[in-house]
């Protein structure tokens, strides 16, 4: 039996992200109609040109967006970090060496623990509009702890990250721990991850470490991905272009040739505007990015360190207000920037054939993502799929 058709209708403001559209790349029809059989989307354009469907749902001039890709997140761990917060906000800097302390907290956590906090993260990131995320291990630094973090990932995700080489762990020498990266842990975990990762910066991993526990990854089948030029100036993108990474990601600090090698090598630079804004860093400027030709992505990097929160609107609200971005294109940042990074092309745009991943807002434009900072403007998430268990939040 065929799915039942839905029509979305008066919809004042859809996003597609198809150039062809109106020619810009955020694809605007206004007076628009989606047709989806609740897992594709089979048709999009003027209302007055819709086909007949099954159903029909009138949202009242409401906007309607591509949910929110959110394509760099930490959700496997336990406790808080948020006295470390507090130290910072008087004045104490942002250190890699934080991550152990999470490390501690997350390998006495219980299987049932960990993957009850992930489920209500991720539900925390629905109502605020993500349909997919990506979701790293990274907080267990052992073979087993790291595998079975990504195990729990893979109950919500497809697009789950092995980051067993974030932060050398305590009483352990780095080389023999770049062995079991690209060893032993490696070999426990590939079957569970899609991506690999390598947090590239003083204080955790340097370049020929960081080569080589992706070139390792690659060999076991995993796509590379880098958490590059964080905390300083260093040689993070240009690993990530020599290796072909997907994203690299943070590039708080790039130089012109950094930029240029990203545009060469094709690969997305992942701003993450919720890491400065809670470390109190400095932004980088997302202006120079886009006018040197980068592809821009931006994500939460929801983690309980450097950036404890969930809401994508809240970073596009940031990126545009310190980061330079229009409206328009932080948006297309956090959908099809985003899908980008992850290599998608089914999701991040609202097509003939893409995932019936939506957003209806609370809002006649998008551009009240970032005009109404904090409020809560998402009316409705395409959630039938997710209800039933199958959405992309869920492992496919
Ligand atoms: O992306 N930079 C490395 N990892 C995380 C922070 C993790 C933590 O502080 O716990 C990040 O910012
Ligand atoms: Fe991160």
């Amino acid at each position: 039996m065929a799915d039942t058709t839905t029509l979305l209708t008066n919809i004042g403001e859809l996003v597609t992200n198809d150039p062809s559209r109106d020619g810009t790349p955020l694809g605007i029809v206004c007076g628009a109609a989606l047709v989806t059989d609740g897992s594709r989307i089979l048709w999009a354009g003027r209302a007055a040109d819709a086909p007949p469907t099954d159903i029909a749902r009138d949202v009242g001039g409401r906007a309607v967006i591509p949910g929110f890709v959110d394509s760099h997140a930490h959700l496997v761990f336990a406790g808080d970090r948020s006295a470390e917060f507090e130290a910072r906000m008087s004045g104490k800097p942002y250190a890699a060496g934080g991550i152990r302390t999470t490390v501690a907290a997350t390998r006495a956590a219980t299987d049932e623990e960990l993957t009850a906090q992930v489920a209500r993260h991720v539900t925390e990131m629905r109502r605020q509009g993500t349909t997919t995320v990506e979701i790293k291990s990274g907080y267990g630094l052992t073979s087993h702890d790291e595998a079975r973090a990504l195990v729990i990932a893979g109950q919500f995700t497809g697009e789950t990250t092995y980051l067993g080489a974030h932060v050398v762990p305590e009483g352990v020498e780095p080389g023999e721990y770049v062995d079991l990266v690209t060893g032993a842990m490696l070999e426990r975990c590939a079957p569970h991850a899609r991506w690999v990762d390598v947090f590239c910066e003083k204080g955790a991993f340097d370049a020929d470490q960081a080569r080589a526990i992706l070139q390792a990854g690659k060999a076991k089948g995993l796509l590379p991905r880098i958490h590059a030029n964080q905390l300083g100036h260093g040689p993070g993108i240009t690993v990530a272009c020599e290796v072909g990474a997907a994203s690299a990601d943070h590039c708080t600090y790039a130089t012109d040739e950094d930029l240029a090698n990203l545009r060469e090598a094709g690969v997305v630079a992942t701003l993450l505007p919720g890491v400065e804004f809670s470390t109190r860093s400095p932004y980088p400027d997302g202006r120079r990015f886009i006018d040197a030709g980068v592809t821009v992505a931006i994500a939460t990097d929801c983690n309980p360190g450097s950036c404890y929160t969930s809401s994508v609107p809240f970073c596009i609200a940031v990126a545009v207000r310190d980061m330079h971005l229009t409206p328009a294109e932080a948006l297309w940042a956090a959908t099809a920037g985003s899908a980008q990074a992850l290599r998608r092309d089914d999701i991040g745009r609202l097509g003939s054939g893409a995932r019936a991943d939506y957003v209806v807002l609370e809002a006649p434009s998008f551009l009240h993502l970032a005009y109404r900072p904090g409020v809560p403007l998402i009316a409705e998430v395409s959630s039938a799929r997710w209800s039933r268990g199958d959405d992309s939040l869920l492992k496919k």
